[in-house]
């Protein structure tokens, strides 16, 4: 649903209605005379391909949703973090295309499509591969790169600093008449 105030970011909220209702809504909406909207896409993300599916997604949804489904980037209305949609829900996201999202049809990401981006999807909210170090809440290798630095320069400045002081204190002046 559209949220009230464009300006605001869009937060995920526990549904007003339950399963049942839901479906009855959908079910009484897509009977009425007129209706064009897509059919829910049944998602099948136990023979996805997870290679595929990360192809798709760095080509289409990355630029919005980052590389790791942690959301952002959009000048005041941040798309949201995708780790709670359901593969349903984001296989629905693509066809649909909510709010700012762009829809994507079956010229853009087919069926087998929808069920790679939708395996893919989770691999990377809930099983991220770290593969070692902090993870630095899956920012990007850009302020991955800036704590490197300046974490790294910082204890290197404290070093240098440490090991300054230590040599510039002045040495003994050797006493005067002494031989
Ligand atoms: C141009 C930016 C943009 C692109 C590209 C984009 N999205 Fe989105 N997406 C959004 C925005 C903005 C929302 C929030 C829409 C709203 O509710 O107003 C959203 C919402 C979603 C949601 C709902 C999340 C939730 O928890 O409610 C899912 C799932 C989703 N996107 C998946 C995808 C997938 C998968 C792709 C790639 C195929 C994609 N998006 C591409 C901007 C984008």
């Amino acid at each position: 649903m559209p949220i009230s105030k464009p300006t605001d970011a869009v937060e995920r909220h526990q549904p007003k209605y339950d399963p049942a209702t839901i479906r009855a809504l959908v079910d009484y909406v897509a009977s009425l005379p007129g209706f064009t909207g897509p059919d829910i896409p049944v998602v099948d993300i136990g023979q996805a391909s997870l290679p595929r599916g990360g192809v798709l997604y760095r080509l289409n949804c990355a630029a919005c949703h980052a590389w790791s489904g942690r959301g952002g980037a959009l000048l005041h209305r941040e798309s949201p973090p995708l780790d709670h949609a359901t593969p349903t829900q984001i296989a629905e996201a693509m066809r649909v295309g909510p709010g700012n999202m762009p829809v994507f049809g079956e010229a853009a990401v087919d069926a087998k499509g929808l069920d790679d981006v939708a395996a893919y999807t989770r691999e990377i909210t809930r099983h991220p591969a770290d593969r070692g170090g902090f993870p630095l809440w899956h920012l990007g290798p850009l302020p991955e790169g800036a704590v490197a630095v300046f974490l790294g320069l910082g204890i290197l400045l404290a070093l240098a600093r440490v090991i300054g002081t230590r040599a510039s204190e002045p040495a003994e002046a050797p006493e005067a008449g002494s031989t």
